[in-house]
């Protein structure tokens, strides 16, 4: 059901990739809600994606950018404001990516050059985003910034890797960012952090299927999905919120302040009746 909360409103959507995308399904509920937007993502992506598809569908002009470039993201805000006519109001930064993940390096084995290239496009590219947002005055007061984080940031989650890092450093962003742009030109910046979500960077977290079922048990609510993200984004663009800022808002139907559910427990005395403490049965891996 669409309330018109974005109407009127323009933006830019980073990292919509394909319709899985937790970015696909905000461009999708923005539509609907009555708002303008531009379109982001690599140039490589564009190439791989079916973003075509999203732009003709939602009148979106797509603009490329690699999110670590400075130059290409000046052109991204400058261009969205060209095609829109005048700031914008809402930005989603929906952009992670690990190559010690896709190269399976593990947390206590990392390369280097691949935390600094994690940092960089998962984290940094938000405060470039910002800064870029800022100098050229890209949005207008009462504006609003989103970027997509996950509870690895708070509490150690086996496999997530160097992606914890990141996500620790883009909710720093938004508070540090947030103060500043609050203070200065009344912009709020906020951190949502989503449950664990099948998308294509979801895939690629170690185990994603066995989280999944677990983060549900652990859930009252149960695991929110890219869709219910959407709406919760929506919220946050809109005017309904407009004294919401600095904060890292969790949509994940209750898991990060669950210990133990219930459901967790059942399937944790069940797994009790197998040999898994027979010799040989180790798990550990990192
Ligand atoms: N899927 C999950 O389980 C989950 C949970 C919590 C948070 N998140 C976060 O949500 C966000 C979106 O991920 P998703 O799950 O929709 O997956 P996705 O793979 O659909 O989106 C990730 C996007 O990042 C883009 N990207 C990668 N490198 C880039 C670069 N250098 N410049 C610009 N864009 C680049 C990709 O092209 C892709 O569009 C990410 O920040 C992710 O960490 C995902």
């Amino acid at each position: 059901m669409a309330y018109n909360l974005l109407k009127g409103k323009k933006g830019i959507i980073f990292g919509a990739l394909d319709n899985k995308s937790i970015a696909w399904k905000v461009a999708e509920r923005a539509f609907e809600e009555g708002a303008t937007f531009t379109l982001s993502n690599t140039p490589t992506a564009l190439r791989f994606g079916e973003l075509n598809e999203l732009a003709e569908r939602t009148g979106a002009t797509i603009i490329p950018a690699d999110a670590t470039s400075v130059s290409d993201l000046e052109n991204v805000f400058k261009t969205s404001m060209e095609v829109m006519g005048g700031q914008v109001d809402f930005v989603l930064h929906s952009i992670g990516m690990s190559l010690n993940v896709r190269k399976k390096r593990v947390y206590n084995d990392l390369n280097y050059d691949f935390l600094m290239k994690t940092l960089d496009i998962s984290a940094v590219s938000f405060h470039k985003m910002l800064q870029i947002a800022y100098r050229l005055d890209a949005i207008s007061r009462g504006g609003s910034v989103v970027a997509l984080s996950y509870v690895a940031a708070q509490r150690t989650h086996y496999g997530y890797n160097d992606m914890a890092d990141a996500k620790a450093l883009l909710e720093s962003i938004a508070r540090s960012f947030g103060y500043i742009y609050g203070r200065e030109k009344g912009v709020r910046v906020n951190t949502v952090s989503q449950s664990p979500t099948m998308t294509t960077a979801g895939s690629g977290v170690k185990g994603i299927n066995a989280l999944m079922d677990f983060t549900d048990r652990m859930s009252p609510l149960g695991n929110a999905d890219a869709a219910e993200c959407a709406d919760y984004c929506i919220t946050l663009f809109s005017d309904l919120t407009r004294k919401v800022t600095m904060q890292n808002l969790f949509n994940d139907g209750g898991f990060s302040s669950m210990g133990m559910s219930l459901k967790a427990m059942t399937m944790y005395n069940k797994s009790l009746e197998c040999d898994c403490d027979k010799p040989g049965s180790s798990l550990i891996e990192d």
